[in-house]
């Protein structure tokens, strides 16, 4: 399968599997706390995807992933699997990220929160993570190219001295989870695949306080910093639209 443009019919369902998958985030927030367990945080957001949105976590046995969402804390980059063994500590950053389907349409969302007093140093990372993201989103429109995406978060984040994951992407969303095009988090301006109006796509730059090496843990999902240094991920999902871009995943604090 290549790139799909979306039709007007699919687009509704896809704001509508947005807003589910940003209202989980909004849901969820006031639950992240010092001394919460991850995979209680995994229990709230399974039975209210299921029961409250009478929708479908996406995460759940997606290739043999055994939780509803994912929860990625400190150096773990991302798929981090939540378990009633982890316990959030005061420091923390947590990364959650939530992939509802509704009406076989996917959203695709992820925050990352802090736990209790986080220091000055990790909470620029995080915020400087988010701007990576949302100055890529703001240059979506036709015309544009998926290099353009890459290079604005790459030079963002580098001229903080941070470093860019490689070995994880963005990527095309719709009725298929992960589908084309593959959205790098680095690039070269005026290259790769012009931006079409109905095309829709993740961002999610994660970026690293550190090199950006990465390991798979043994469990084979948990993706961690190669130096141990803390990881920041955000991500939404984007209409591209005739002017410009529609966030699909919009919370209600965000200006886009
Ligand atoms: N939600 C992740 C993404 O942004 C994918 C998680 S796949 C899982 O693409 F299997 F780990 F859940
Ligand atoms: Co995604
Ligand atoms: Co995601």
């Amino acid at each position: 399968m290549s790139v799909t443009i979306k039709t007007s019919e699919e687009i509704q369902k896809m704001r509508i599997a947005g807003r589910l998958a940003a209202d989980v985030l909004e849901m969820i927030s006031p639950m992240v706390n010092v001394g919460q367990k991850t995979g209680e945080l995994n229990r709230i957001c399974h039975e209210y995807i299921v029961n409250e949105q009478k929708a479908i976590p996406a995460p759940l046995n997606y290739h043999g992933f055994p939780k509803s969402i994912c929860t990625s804390v400190n150096h773990v980059v991302c798929h981090g699997i939540p378990s009633y063994k982890q316990k959030l500590n005061d420091g923390d950053i947590i990364n959650i990220d939530v992939t509802v389907i509704k009406d076989g349409y996917h959203g695709d969302t992820s925050k990352t929160f802090f736990v209790g007093r986080t220091n000055k140093e990790i909470k620029k990372l995080v915020e400087v993570t988010y701007e990576c993201m949302k100055e890529a989103i703001l240059l979506v429109r036709p015309g544009k190219r998926l290099g353009d995406i890459g290079h604005t978060i790459q030079t963002l984040a580098e001229n903080n001295h941070y470093s860019v994951v490689r070995e994880y992407c963005g990527h095309g969303i719709g009725k298929i989870f992960h589908e084309e095009p593959q959205v790098l988090h680095y690039g070269k301006p005026n290259t790769g695949m012009e931006l079409k109006e109905g095309m829709i796509f993740t961002i999610e730059p994660m970026i690293n306080l550190g090199k950006r090496f990465v390991q798979l843990c043994d469990d084979n999902w948990t993706v961690e910093t190669q130096d141990k240094k803390y990881s920041a991920q955000w991500e939404h999902t984007v209409l591209v639209t005739k002017n410009g871009f529609e966030v699909l995943t919009k919370r209600p604090d965000e200006d886009f």
